[in-house]
């Protein structure tokens, strides 16, 4: 706080497409889509127009005890995105239940889930108390889902969540695959990005294994296992390496499981590499490229095109039938917010649902992945670039003081902050996550855009190491 009462803060007032300019008249690249919110650009005009008409009918009305129309059209239009035709197991994500935000829609598949294995599993055999123990989740190292109290604790990032660890309920956690930095890795540090990046026997695998079978022989299998898939965000940008997810999921199942998938940030296309068929609507959610479907879906960020606040949490039939009971049986799911369903927030998704299945919208995010593909591999030759990793339209660049050592700067260097800083005098936005860079350009974000986000990290990076 003391750091940021000293500078002078950018003041943004407005945005255009990639661009966001400032109350002094300068102009900036949104590198990091305002906290990865935004897909299709800033002031986009469907979206826009979307959001027009629907403020002439009105702007917000409660959904607690009744409906509004943009909201039910587009529940309908999320059961699709979240079941894809030939897919995948015969588990449908039917039931949509809307939030404000990541935070809450995490807080509702948590509570849904914790409630729904309270009423449904059986007292362990031989547990010689009345009441069966608590249901308990699981979820992976560095994992962030949010900063409401049951969000933080499902949270393993000790610098947001250690001073709350009072007002927290006890979760696990398990070894996520930060292959970069994984002891069981014996993957030699190379200068490319084709380098061999995994050596091992999938010992992380193992130890998820373990960690279940641990559990249940405590008369509590898991309640539920929490993840973000593909990419884990805050964590630093960690990418799981392919069929990492299949293999946890089919674990976590075979214990009788449930799979909450947060889709917060990797939501709407940010991660899907697999955008070939155009026939067929493309896949919008990162656990469909691994053909994971969860009991719990969480998403908020893009949803509505980075435009207002809203998230929605879908789950299943089954998930939805415990909570059906007589009045006063009071089996509802006790939870609810003055904004959700919000009918200018629906509108906006709405709209940004259908630009996103548009054919110049998938060819827009084809060639923006290959293009940050391509100028990624720039960066390699500066050596305080340890790590580049890009799932989908998600960049993550790690600094190190030495790529061959690969050791870390310590928090007080403040390398990101100061690297971000320096994009920032150059015309380029984004914010770190300690050490690593982050870029995660707006889909309409053109080939000479991405390419000078690129080039601005490189230069940031060159100039602040070389100051030292
Ligand atoms: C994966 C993930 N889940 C949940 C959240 C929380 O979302 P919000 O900030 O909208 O509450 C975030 C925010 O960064 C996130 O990245």
């Amino acid at each position: 706080m003391r750091d940021w009462l000293k500078r002078e803060p950018v003041v943004i007032t407005s945005g255009q497409g990639a661009v966001l300019h400032d109350v002094r008249g300068r102009e900036y690249l949104d590198a990091n889509s305002s906290i990865w919110t935004n897909l299709h650009g800033h002031n986009h005009p469907k979206i826009n127009a979307a959001i027009q008409r629907q403020l002439k009918k009105i702007s917000h009305s409660s959904a607690l005890g009744f409906a509004n129309e943009p909201a039910s059209l587009l529940a309908a239009e999320l059961v699709k995105v979240a079941n894809p035709k030939s897919k995948i197991r015969n588990l449908k994500l039917e039931k949509v239940f809307f939030s404000d935000d990541g935070s809450t829609a995490m807080e509702v598949a948590l509570k849904l889930a914790y409630e729904f294995t309270r009423r449904t599993r059986g007292k362990p055999a031989g547990r010689a108390s009345s009441r069966a123990a608590a249901p308990k989740f699981l979820s992976l190292g560095g994992a962030y889902h949010g900063d409401t109290v049951g969000a933080v604790s499902i949270g393993h990032i000790d610098l947001f969540h250690k001073a709350y660890s009072g007002l927290l309920f006890k979760t696990d956690k398990v070894m996520s695959p930060y292959c970069y930095r994984c002891p069981f890795n014996r993957a030699k540090p190379e200068r490319a990005d084709a380098r061999e990046y995994r050596k091992c026997n999938w010992e992380c695998i193992g130890l998820v294994e373990k960690k279940f079978s641990a559990q249940k022989r405590r008369g509590n299998a898991y309640a539920a296992f929490v993840f973000e898939p593909l990419m884990q965000g805050s964590a630093g940008m960690i990418p799981q390496p392919g069929g990492w997810l299949k293999q946890v999921t089919g674990i976590a199942r075979s214990h009788g499981t449930l799979l909450i998938a947060d889709e917060v940030m990797t939501g709407f296309g940010r991660a899907n590499s697999k955008l070939k068929s155009q026939k067929s609507k493309v896949p919008l959610l990162a656990c469909h490229d691994e053909d994971v479907q969860p009991d719990f879906l969480a998403l908020a960020k893009g949803l509505t095109g980075g435009y207002l606040p809203m998230a929605a949490t879908l789950t299943t039939q089954k998930i939805f039938d415990a909570f059906l009971g007589e009045y006063h049986e009071f089996k509802t799911f006790f939870h609810g917010h003055s904004y959700t369903a919000n009918q200018l927030g629906a509108a906006a998704s709405l709209a940004s649902l259908d630009i996103l299945h548009t054919t110049p919208s998938i060819r827009a995010r084809q060639k923006l992945e290959a293009v940050l593909r391509a100028e990624l591999k720039t960066l390699w030759p500066l050596p305080n670039i340890g790590d580049v990793r890009q799932v989908g339209l998600i960049a993550g660049v790690e600094l190190v003081k030495d790529w061959r050592t690969r050791a870390p700067f310590a928090l007080r260097e403040r390398a990101g902050i100061r690297v971000c800083a320096a994009m920032a005098r150059r015309g380029v936005l984004t914010r770190p996550i300690g050490n690593v860079i982050v870029l995660m350009p707006p889909y309409c974000t053109t080939p000479k855009q991405a390419a000078k986000m690129v080039s601005v990290l490189h230069d940031a990076v060159a100039e602040v190491f070389r100051a030292g």
